[in-house]
């Protein structure tokens, strides 16, 4: 899956360098306009797996309004695999009766009623990737019932589909929903498998781009640093996602999941927390709730950030914003602390400048030509910069 995963991204470079990205169905179809920013939630997959239940999705919805995610710009409270168990003599897909005896319809009805979305997860091949019944020949069928239960996002994988074309198979889905009368937002998931950034501006409003991360640093920061590249395809309802969120589940120390969380909104990146909000700790809510950092993401013109610069363990990231600033990400990737330097020039600035420490929610005044910061291992150092 790394390799090819490699080989992908180069092919997507190579095809961005002969032309611009086709335009977003966002843009050219008619109907609300989903996904402006990169969609925010929670999905239940990191922390859960297959242990899924309408307690847990009504429980998290209301931590997620009491623990102020929902303040924040969380939204979408998304179950993954494994809510589904079978279809009924007619073909209609059916929830696991034991986990969710109340129906998805009346869940949705609680989540609303709280102000959140409700996302749910199929698959366009045969089978899920837990073997629950896939969508693959009742595209039409269950997008009506997902319209009809009042869902308001659905993610589509891509387990047991051998045979079938992505950008066909995702195509029809599109159109199933759209059908459906419903906005939907529609999450592409086949792990990048035929360039999904190619055709899926299309046809979504997000697809992945890798294979699945894991709550590693290793696993984490492999994913997060081979997007670039992939920034040209990026835009308001049509986004790159590298994944959900990791942060607060435990395998990353705490500089490790700053820099989860940095690369993440540099990257405009989809942000679906993937931890427990029941029992989140004070440092995963700081970094999942940090306002000047989620308005890193949530820039109303949607670009996304690319690396500017690497040598050796450093890598150096910018977004361009809205308020003609940039926010850039000093990143260490190496075992040690480091002194990273950055040079103005870099970011196409002359003289001085306005800088400000996200994290640390601290102005850093006005400086000149180049600015430097001690980086821990496996940290980063996230600005904000402004020419005044
Ligand atoms: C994978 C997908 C994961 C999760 C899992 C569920 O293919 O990438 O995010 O949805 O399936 O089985």
């Amino acid at each position: 899956m790394k390799i090819r995963n490699v080989i992908l991204i180069l092919l997507a470079a190579l095809a961005g360098a002969s032309g611009p990205p086709v335009s977003a169905a966002a843009e050219t179809s008619p109907g609300p306009k989903l996904a402006l920013t990169p969609p925010m939630g929670w999905n239940s997959w990191n922390k859960f797996g297959c242990n899924v239940s309408e307690q847990l999705i009504r429980e998290t919805a209301d931590a997620m309004v009491r623990s102020g995610m929902k303040s924040a710009g969380y939204e979408y409270v998304n179950i993954d695999d494994c809510w589904q168990v079978s279809r009924d003599h007619e073909g209609t897909i059916m929830a696991d009766a034991a986990r969710f005896p109340s129906g998805i319809k009346a869940l949705a009805d609680y989540v609303h009623s709280k102000g959140l979305k409700l996302g749910l997860y199929t698959d366009a091949g045969r089978l899920t990737c837990q073997k629950r019944p896939g969508s693959f020949d009742h595209e039409v069928q269950d997008a009506k019932t997902y319209a009809e239960w009042g869902i308001d996002y659905i993610k589509i994988d891509w387990c047991y589909a051998e045979g079938l074309d992505p950008e066909v198979q995702y195509a029809k889905l599109r159109d199933a929903l759209a059908q459906s009368g419903r906005a939907i937002v529609f999450s592409i998931c086949n792990w990048g498998v035929k360039g999904p950034w190619l055709w899926g501006p299309q046809t979504g409003n997000l697809w992945r781009t890798t294979g699945d991360i894991s709550d590693h640093y290793d696993r984490m920061s492999v994913i997060g640093f081979s997007q670039n590249g992939l920034e040209k395809y990026a835009g308001p309802g049509h986004w790159n996602d590298p994944d959900m969120l990791e942060v607060g589940n435990g395998g990353m120390k705490q500089d490790e999941y700053l820099t989860h969380m940095s690369l993440w909104v540099l990257l405009a990146a989809p942000l679906l927390a993937g931890n427990d909000l029941r029992t989140m700790d004070a440092e995963t809510k700081e970094i999942l709730t940090n306002p000047e950092v989620i308005a890193i993401d949530q820039d109303a013109n949607g670009v996304q950030g690319h690396r500017l610069w690497d040598e050796g363990p450093l890598e150096i990231w910018a977004k361009p914003l809205s308020d003609g600033g940039q926010a850039v990400g000093l990143f260490n990737r190496g075992e040690s602390e480091l002194k990273i330097g950055l040079d103005f020039k870099l970011l196409g600035i002359t003289g001085p400048a306005k800088l400000r420490d996200v994290w640390q929610h601290r102005d850093l005044g006005t400086v000149n030509d180049s600015y430097q910061a001690m980086v821990p291992k496996h940290g980063v150092v996230l600005l904000r910069i402004i020419k005044p």
